[in-house]
C-alpha cells in the first residue's frame, strides 16, 4: 500500500499540532500560582482536589518561578499525614480526603517552614498570592538552604 506524501505530512503536522496543545493545556504544569480550587472542586468544573497550591523561593515571586522537588507535609485532624512533592513548575495536589484543619509543613533539604495557623482550606493560593492576602505574607515559599 502506498501513502501519499501530502497525507503523511498532515498527519505529521496534525501529530505536532495535537503535542503543543497537551503541553499548554490543563494538567500538572497549568497555572503555576492559582487559586486551583476554583476549578478543582465540587461544581468548580475540573476534579476535585483537597490541597493543591504552588512553591515558591520567596515570597514575591512571579507566577511562573516555581520550584520542583520540594515536601509538602500535611497533617490533618486525625493525624492522617500526606505528603506531596512539587513538581517542575512548583505545583502539587492531591484528591486524598483531608479533614480539616490541618498542620502543614515544607521541607527542603535541611530547611522547614511550618505554616502558624493550621489550615481550614485546602487552596493555598486563596491566601498566599504575590501580594500578601488574609494575613500570608506572599507566596507559600521556602528558600534554598545557604542563601
Ligand atoms: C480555571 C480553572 C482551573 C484552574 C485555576 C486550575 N485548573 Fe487544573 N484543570 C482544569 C481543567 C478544566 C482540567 C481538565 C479536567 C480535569 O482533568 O479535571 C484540569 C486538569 C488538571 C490536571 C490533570 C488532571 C488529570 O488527572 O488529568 C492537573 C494535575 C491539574 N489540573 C492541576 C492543577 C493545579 C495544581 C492548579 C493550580 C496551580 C490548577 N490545576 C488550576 C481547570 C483548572
Ligand atoms: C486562610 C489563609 C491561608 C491558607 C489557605 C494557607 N495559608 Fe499558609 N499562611 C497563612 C498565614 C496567615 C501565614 C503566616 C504568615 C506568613 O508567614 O506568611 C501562613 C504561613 C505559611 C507558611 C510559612 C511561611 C512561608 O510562606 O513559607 C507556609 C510554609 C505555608 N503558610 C504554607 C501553606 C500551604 C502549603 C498552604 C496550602 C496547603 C497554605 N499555607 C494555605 C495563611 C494561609
Amino acid at each position: 500500500m502506498r501513502i501519499p506524501l501530502a497525507g503523511v505530512l498532515v498527519l505529521v503536522l496534525v501529530l505536532v499540532l495535537v503535542l503543543l496543545a497537551a503541553c499548554q493545556g490543563n494538567g500538572p504544569l497549568m497555572t503555576p500560582g492559582e487559586d486551583c480550587l476554583a476549578c478543582h472542586s465540587r461544581g468548580g468544573g475540573a476534579h476535585p482536589y483537597s490541597i493543591a497550591g504552588t512553591v515558591y523561593n520567596r515570597a514575591d515571586a512571579v507566577t511562573t518561578e516555581g520550584v520542583g522537588g520540594i515536601e509538602i507535609l500535611v497533617t490533618d485532624a486525625t493525624g492522617h499525614v500526606i505528603t506531596l512533592v512539587s513538581n517542575q513548575a512548583g505545583n502539587f495536589y492531591t484528591n486524598e480526603d483531608v479533614i480539616f484543619p490541618a498542620f502543614v509543613e515544607i521541607h527542603r533539604d535541611a530547611t522547614v517552614r511550618h505554616m502558624a495557623p493550621n489550615i481550614e482550606n485546602g487552596s493555598c493560593a486563596t491566601c498566599h498570592q504575590q501580594l500578601p492576602l488574609n494575613g500570608a505574607e506572599g507566596r507559600v515559599f521556602i528558600a534554598p538552604s545557604g542563601s
